[in-house]
């Protein structure tokens, strides 16, 4: 069971409610602001079609009710139609979180009769040169015809634009694209800082101006557009001075499946040093989730340190995002620095003040791998 005291779960139960799987580490595209782990050789093993249809029962009979295929590009499975139609006949509302890249009209509507509920398409940019560099690959026109497919066959959607200082400046033609192609969501996602993007932050950080610049221009954009379509725009926590409550609190909603089985808390979780995630082809599930010392090391607050321990906004951000913390403190228990409570705030302040320093050129970006050679772009 959880640990006493450990009840910051949102759904009262202390049960999972979202699964994600990442089907495959595998992808088309090289974004330069991915959450892929920057080690990907590492993890070659992916589970079978019937590992991961058991891994879609024991997780619904555990009470979880969405559940998202992804990746890397979760595409490249074969098996990604059945996989769909085994959580739709469970009940899930199914989701497919996807570049495009993959997709064809015939694999739409398979996976439309599979049960497929939703989709969120990534989109880099409104502009196809722009799409190029930041994709790493000539994706646009792919994209763009796969979106209009998507909407074409009724399916809700979401695109997803991550948003950094080499796109920001495009926002309103963003925005016009997505009300072009029917959309219902517009998700403006500003990029986290983990992996490639971490790698790359000083290039991809937009700038403060930057960014109230694009808060206003959505602010317009969504007077005129009215009902017709939803735009999230969320400003990076590096500008917040309050950390975001990642996940929900550790290990308290979400519950990730990497693609060689093992089982994470977030999908970034897996570079923390000093934790040991279980994989389901050695542990059942019901155990990773209620038992693992992984999965309890950050629920509750008594792992808390000051200022969080005291801290009256603990149970609102659990505080902040453990990987954060470590990536940027070298320790998952300190307070998340983009908190102006945290004692290594400066740490985030200093990256900000650097956003407007560093020239915003795509040929600074570090690419991620050799295939692709950036001064090209
Ligand atoms: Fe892992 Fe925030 S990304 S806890």
């Amino acid at each position: 069971m959880a640990k006493a005291g450990s009840n910051l779960n949102l759904d009262g139960q202390g049960n999972p409610v979202w699964l994600l799987l990442e089907l495959t580490y595998r992808c088309p595209l090289k974004c330069a602001f991915c959450s892929n782990p920057t080690d990907l050789a590492a993890h070659p093993d992916e589970l079978t079609t019937a590992e991961w249809k058991s891994v879609i029962r024991d997780a619904r009979d555990m009470g979880a009710m969405q559940i998202g295929f992804s990746g890397g590009e979760p595409t490249l499975r074969k098996d990604l139609e059945e996989l769909v139609a085994e959580a739709n006949a469970l009940g899930y509302y199914t989701n497919l979180i996807t570049s495009g890249i993959g997709l064809t009209r015939k694999r739409l509507e398979d996976l439309k009769q599979a049960g497929l509920r939703h989709i969120q398409l990534g989109f880099q940019s409104s502009n196809p040169e722009t799409a190029h560099w930041l994709a790493g690959v000539d994706c646009y026109d792919k994209k763009l015809r796969i979106a209009r497919e998507i909407k074409d066959l009724g399916f809700p959607m979401v695109l997803n634009v991550p948003i950094s200082s080499l796109n920001i400046h495009q926002v309103p033609e963003i925005i016009a694209l997505a009300a072009d192609i029917g959309v219902e969501y517009l998700e403006l996602a500003n990029v986290q800082y983990y992996n490639w993007a971490l790698v790359n932050r000083d290039q991809l950080m937009p700038t403060r101006e930057a960014l109230a610049m694009a808060e206003a221009q959505v602010a317009d954009a969504r007077k005129q557009l009215g009902d017709r379509m939803t735009i999230f725009f969320v400003i990076p926590d590096y500008y917040e001075g309050r950390p975001k409550a990642c996940m929900n609190g550790w290990g308290s909603i979400h519950l990730t499946i990497a693609p060689d089985g093992m089982v994470l808390p977030c999908s970034q979780a897996r570079t923390l040093p000093g934790l040991h995630f279980p994989n389901v082809r050695d542990h059942d599930l019901g155990w990773i989730w209620h038992q693992s010392e992984s999965f309890n090391r950050y629920r509750g607050d008594d792992w808390m340190k000051e200022p969080c321990r005291s801290c009256t906004e603990k149970e609102h951000d659990f505080g902040g995002c453990r990987c954060q913390a470590m990536l940027l403190t070298g320790d998952a228990a300190n307070a998340d620095p983009a908190c102006s409570k945290s004692p290594h705030h400066h740490l985030v302040r200093e990256a900000v003040a650097r956003a407007g320093a560093t020239r915003q050129d795509h040929r600074m970006l570090i690419a991620r791998d050799a295939g692709w050679h950036p001064t090209e772009g």
